[in-house]
């Protein structure tokens, strides 16, 4: 396991995520589409890969990011070119026969701009030619489509092309999941690194989307973490005491993969000049961590890209605040609503979307709100609020 700090792992640099991954495969099996909820990278791309990588047998999927797609026929058009792609049906000629011997009667005579032409004179535009080919699938497998960067598409055609089309996607995905002939073929995982039920709430869509089945991804438990720690430095030849390890954990206290591995990888850097590990060199490893713009940037660029002018100075204020003052009441949210001029029941809605994408979490003790995260709230700190 090599040290990855960003992209998405995948073989043997992948660390256990075995309820996770059996989870997903259970409720296939149950023939429910899946929904992979969980705040931005705590390894929901990765998750989807080891399904790719590793299927059960009789199940083909398919991983594709919608993400550039920015108006509704783009992003059939992209699922439908996805099909055909070479590197698709390279993937499954080792399972058994390509994806286009597996339709039946299909045969497509041209692809344009509009849509695709099919050898029986039918023009399709890309939504119905996708629907089409999946119709023809021969039944002995089931396709697993798996969207990521599903809700960052929803918003883009939110953006640019409206609220109307951005429905009619969500709605026409639900009824092909409705439609008992085509959910016996496919199945559809959709995730993304904002989460799905804010943006779609935002657009009073959320009964498009009810029927999915909810993986969460949560952090790593203390056990877990400590079990990951050790394996990385095992197999990356440094070594961390028992009470470093803890010293490690306790700062980084929301145990997710990335900034295990990041803060790890700066130890490491660090260790080459000075051997001697002690709870200073791992303080400097975080705040050296935190320097990696690149690694953090997106927490505010996708606030700022989800939400309108005023919104967005609204919710950067409340993190500034919490980033400052590690907690944030209510009561000084509502002040900063009034400060922004933003009505009671959007200030709630796009808090509520604050704690969907994992900046701040609710604790009950404390009756207020806290960064999910130290090292984003030191991160967000350094570099948005001051
Ligand atoms: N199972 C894992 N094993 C080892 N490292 C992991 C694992 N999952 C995630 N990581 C770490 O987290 C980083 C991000 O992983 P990944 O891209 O899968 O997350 P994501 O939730 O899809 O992120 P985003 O929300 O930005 O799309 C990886 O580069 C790696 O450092
Ligand atoms: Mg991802």
């Amino acid at each position: 396991m090599a040290f990855i700090v960003g992209p998405a792992v995948r073989g043997d640099n992948f660390w256990d995520r075995d309820d996770e991954v059996e989870e997903i495969w259970e409720q296939l099996d149950n023939n429910t589409h899946i929904l992979i909820s969980a705040p931005r990278r705590v390894g929901k791309t990765s998750i989807m890969y080891k399904v790719f990588d590793e299927p059960k047998e009789n199940y083909i999927p398919i991983y594709i990011n919608t993400e550039s797609a920015d108006n509704e026929n783009e992003f059939w058009q992209k699922l439908f070119n996805h099909l055909e792609e070479e590197e698709f049906i390279d993937s499954i000629k080792s399972t058994s026969k390509t994806f286009l011997e597996k339709i039946k009667n299909i045969k497509i005579k041209k692809v344009s701009l509009s849509g695709v032409e099919f050898g029986d004179g039918k023009l399709l535009n890309y939504k119905d030619a996708f629907i089409r080919l999946i119709k023809d699938l021969d039944s002995s497998h089931k396709i697993v489509i798996m969207i990521d960067e599903f809700a960052q598409t929803i918003e883009n055609i939110i953006k640019y092309e409206g609220e109307k089309s951005a429905l009619s996607l969500l709605k026409t995905h639900h009824e092909i999941r409705q439609d008992l002939k085509l959910s016996e073929k496919t199945l559809f995982i959709y995730t993304g690194s904002i989460g799905l039920e804010s943006v779609v709430k935002r657009i009073s869509g959320s009964k498009h989307i009810n029927d999915l089945g909810n993986i969460k991804v949560p952090p790593l438990t203390k056990d877990e973490a400590k079990d990951f720690i050790k394996k990385i430095c095992d197999l990356n030849y440094f070594n961390l005491e028992e009470s470093h390890i803890d010293f490690l954990i306790e700062k980084i206290e929301w145990l997710i993969p990335f900034y295990i591995q990041l803060i790890l990888q700066e130890t490491k850097k660090l260790c080459k000049k000075n051997p001697t590990i002690n709870e200073s060199l791992i303080e400097e490893a975080i705040e050296r961590s935190i320097e990696h713009r690149n690694y953090f940037d997106s927490w505010q660029i996708k606030l700022r890209e989800g939400l309108e002018n005023e919104a967005y100075l609204f919710a950067k204020e409340v993190l500034n605040y919490t980033s400052n003052n590690i907690k944030i009441e209510k009561k000084e949210i509502s002040n900063l609503a009034d400060k922004h001029k933003i009505e009671n029941d959007e200030s709630k809605e796009i808090i509520h979307s604050l704690e969907y994408d994992g900046y701040i979490t609710y604790i009950e003790q404390e009756r207020s709100y806290r960064f999910n995260s130290p090292i984003l709230r030191m991160w967000w700190s350094k570099n948005v609020a001051n």
